[in-house]
């Protein structure tokens, strides 16, 4: 009886330990991701997701700077995105 009680205690730690882990580790892996797939991710939600070389690199401030707001992304992300589109166009 006192066993078992012990191992649904153990059971849960470590199912609390992973989420922590897994948790953690989700939350760098989207400050780490490249420009280019925060850009398929992100760019393609509301609208075909349009390829670098639609516009120069200075419209691609303006509408990065337009869309970020739109996104909800982070400075760094739409940054990121920019850069990856400048390098791309
Ligand atoms: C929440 C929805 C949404 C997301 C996410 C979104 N867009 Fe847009 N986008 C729009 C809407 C709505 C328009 C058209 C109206 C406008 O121009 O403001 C638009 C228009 C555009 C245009 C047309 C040119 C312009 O400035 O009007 C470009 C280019 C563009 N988006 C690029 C992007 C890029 C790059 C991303 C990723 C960072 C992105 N969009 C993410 C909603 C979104």
């Amino acid at each position: 009886m006192k066993n078992n009680i012990l191992k649904i205690l153990f059971v849960s730690l470590i199912i609390v330990f992973i989420s922590i882990v897994v948790g953690c580790a989700s939350n760098l892996s989207n400050s780490t991701k490249p420009g280019a797939l925060l850009w398929g991710e992100n760019c393609g939600r509301c609208h075909n997701v349009r390829p670098p070389s639609n516009l120069t690199d200075s419209e691609w401030d303006v509408a990065v700077l337009h869309m970020r707001t739109r996104a909800n992304l982070t400075e760094t992300d739409a940054e990121k995105i920019a850069a990856f589109l400048k390098a791309a166009n």
